[in-house]
């Protein structure tokens, strides 16, 4: 099959404030690539699991979804580009993706890899495409200009994972681990929301409920969407 761009292309600056590391060619091996999202042919966008940071992100896209600037066909107009543009919470790129796709001598779907992204990045990866071509032609596959939007790094916490140590630490001690798991928490929500917000718990120590500890669970526990 004709390869129609290198693995890994050369980044091209796009306008924003932090530049794009160039990613250097063929730094990416199977052990090192991370998932890979496939835009494909009818519209869909296929992606399982969160996307971690630190590995390379594999991005697939069927030219067929973009046919606009002479971007596709046997009368493909010269100089049409394809670019895949990305944005994470410090950086905002662009990689040229090839540029143009003559249906007559074969179709590929074009593959680059970008990042690998940093912890610091972890939130939301945005993803949308560009055709262009010198006559001034701009056609954008952006979900309408919303963007593709991808989870980056490792999920969010849930806000139990950051009330469990603060109960562990003011309930455990009398109660073992009668509130030490979430679904134990929402059997007893309503008892450990009364005996909080009383000062009757934890037993001696009635201005708890008025520490940052107490303030938080008792905030998880009366408006938490996870109970
Ligand atoms: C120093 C020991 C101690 C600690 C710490 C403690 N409890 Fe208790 N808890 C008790 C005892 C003893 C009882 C039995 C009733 C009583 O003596 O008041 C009890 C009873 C309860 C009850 C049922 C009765 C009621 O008053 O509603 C709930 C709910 C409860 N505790 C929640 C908690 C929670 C939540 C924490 C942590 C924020 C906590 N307790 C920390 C000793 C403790």
């Amino acid at each position: 099959m004709r390869t129609l761009l290198s693995f890994l292309a050369a980044a091209t600056i796009a306008a924003c404030n932090v530049p794009v590391e160039p990613a250097a060619e063929g730094t990416a091996s199977a052990a090192t690539v991370g998932p890979t999202i496939a835009f494909r042919a009818d519209g869909t966008v296929d992606h399982r699991g969160a996307i971690p940071v630190d590995v390379p992100v594999v991005v697939t896209y069927d030219p067929l979804r973009l046919a606009a600037c002479g971007l596709l066909g046997s009368t493909a107009g010269l100089g049409a580009r394809l670019e895949l543009f990305f944005k994470t919470a410090t950086r905002h790129g662009s990689v040229k993706l090839g540029d143009r796709w003559a249906v007559d001598q074969g179709r590929d779907v074009a593959k680059v890899a970008i990042g690998p992204f940093s912890a610091a990045e972890a939130g939301t990866l945005e993803l949308w495409f560009r055709a262009t071509n010198p006559t001034g032609c701009e056609a954008f596959d952006s979900q309408g200009g919303a963007n593709y939007d991808f989870q980056l790094g490792a999920p969010v916490p849930s806000a139990y994972d950051g009330v469990a140590p603060l109960i562990e630490a003011a309930c455990s001690d009398c109660h073992g681990a009668s509130f030490g798991t979430l679904d134990a928490v929402r059997t007893r929500r309503s008892a450990m929301i009364s005996a909080i917000s009383s000062g009757r718990m934890p037993k001696n120590n009635p201005g708890w409920k008025d520490t940052p500890a107490g303030k938080a669970v008792l905030d998880f526990l009366r408006t938490s969407p996870e109970l």
